[in-house]
């Protein structure tokens, strides 16, 4: 039988990367993987239990909607639907990004509005617009772990903020805005997701929210609020944005259907003040001319049932009820040791293991007994941060596996206590019994604590 030709290369060889290594631009040199995206390939198998992405369920989107919804727009719009389209995207999905962004008390310019290929484009272009090599980025200690392969793109100095359960600690802040200031220096911008926060699952408390603005403002410092999960809520009082408490002049905005509609639809969008939209639209053209015109109006007939809210109500049931699965096998599973977070909405929970274990180590002994998880040094910047944490999904998997998941994690971090124990002889200190989580000892990065303690 003849060779197929392109099937030749299955292996990369290191005569082929030496081939091309001298043509590399220097910013490759920095480029990051990023963590999900390289465990897709593994979490793909069926056998395997992935609580490391970050899926919605989108199981539960009618599928009957969906076949309605693309027929009609076959019947009504091919010509356009099939078309490119404008870059700042269509008016009409404008007009369902600001009732999405109105349901949280958003009202933005829509010509401030750009729709763009998921939220993650938008974190990119606004990259592409403000960072220059060696810019400072200021973010969360930990970070959403898809932005740190943008930041490290761009080539820019990024500066970890501690969080603890009231989000960034803002006097941590100003104590690196001061010492910058020393430098004659200032971030280009501070990153933050504020409510639900990938992956630590806490929210930034409205003290914090209010000084952070009033900060911006004072300091003319941009913020980007990156903002996926804010309508996600399952308990608790709904906060402002930011952008809302600012009223968009210093804050620029990210946003998605990802988490309330699909992310298969690859459409979020960015809002700045128009200087920096300018800047936006003409590196969006570079990079991809306009968002698919196909998925805008999957959207627009979407929005025109006026369902969405319902939508996300049922969503926001289904993951109440995973989240409490999912605490309630980490207090059966995990050692006594582990601190984990207890999120109010979203689709995370941050867990805290101690400090000998290494999570990417760990990763290896679970993905042999097929569960996956995301280790917690993907959100940091500097590496040798967050090796004893992991970031766990809850969304995207059902009640049994979620607790299946967590046991077969469990085994292997026994495993690797007793590992430790025979190898030190050491027997680690067990803390109280945990009836009242909030008062378990402090994470290494993310102290657990009740909010409303500690600095603002
Ligand atoms: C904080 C945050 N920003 C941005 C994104 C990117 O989402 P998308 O590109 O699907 O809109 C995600 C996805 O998980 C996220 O959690």
């Amino acid at each position: 039988m003849e060779e197929t030709p392109h099937r030749r290369r299955a292996h990369t060889r290191s005569s082929d990367l030496e081939r091309y290594a001298g043509l590399f631009a220097a910013r490759t040199g920095v480029m990051r993987s990023s963590a999900m995206r390289d465990l897709m390939a593994v979490t793909a198998r069926p056998e395997v239990i992935s609580l490391a992405g970050g899926l919605p369920d989108t199981s539960t989107f009618p599928a009957g909607t969906f076949a309605a919804q693309m027929t009609r727009i076959a019947q009504e719009s091919t010509a356009e639907a099939l078309q490119y389209g404008p870059t700042e995207g269509f008016a009409e999905t404008v007009d369902c990004i600001l009732e999405v962004m109105g349901a949280e008390g958003m009202l933005p310019d829509p010509d401030d509005v750009i729709v763009t290929t998921g939220g993650q484009q938008a974190i990119d272009l606004i990259c592409k617009t403000l960072v220059d090599p060696g810019d400072v980025v200021v973010c969360e200690a930990p970070t959403y772990p898809g932005a740190v392969p943008v930041f490290c793109s761009y080539q820019a100095e990024t500066i970890q903020i501690d969080c603890d359960g009231d989000g960034m600690r803002i006097d941590e802040l100003e104590a690196v805005l001061a010492r910058l200031d020393g430098e004659s220096r200032r971030p280009k911008f501070v990153y933050s997701v504020p409510s639900f926060q990938n992956p630590a699952g806490v929210t930034m408390s409205l003290e914090r929210r209010r000084r952070l603005v009033e900060l911006a403002r004072q300091r003319e410092l941009l913020v980007v609020e990156d903002n996926p999960y804010g309508l996600l809520r399952f308990g608790g009082e709904p906060l402002p944005p930011l952008y809302q408490l600012d009223g968009g002049d210093f804050v620029l905005y990210v946003g998605t259907f990802s988490k309330i509609l699909s992310p298969g639809i690859r459409l979020g969008w960015a809002v700045a003040p128009p200087p920096v939209m300018e800047k936006i639209v003409l590196g969006k053209q570079a990079a991809d001319l306009c968002t698919s015109t196909l998925t805008q109006h999957f959207v627009r007939e979407y929005f025109s049932e006026r369902r969405w809210r319902e939508y996300i109500a049922d969503l926001v049931e289904i993951y109440r009820g995973r989240r409490d699965t999912m605490i309630a096998a980490l207090h059966d599973q995990f050692p006594a040791q582990a601190t984990w977070t207890e999120p109010e909405g979203g689709l995370f929970i941050w867990a805290t293991l101690p400090e000998y274990i290494d999570t990417s180590d760990l990763l290896a002994k679970a993905l042999r007994k097929d569960v996956a998880f995301v280790p917690g040094q993907a959100a940091y910047v500097d590496e040798s941060r967050g090796r004893n944490s992991m970031r766990l999904n809850f969304s995207g998997v059902n009640d049994e596996e979620i607790r299946e998941g967590v046991r077969r994690i469990g085994e292997a971090i026994s495993e690797q206590v007793e590992l430790y124990e025979a190898l030190t002889g050491e027997q680690e200190v067990v803390p109280a019994p945990r009836e009242k989580p909030e008062s378990r000892p402090a994470g290494d990065v993310l102290p657990f604590r009740k909010s409303g303690e500690g600095a603002a």
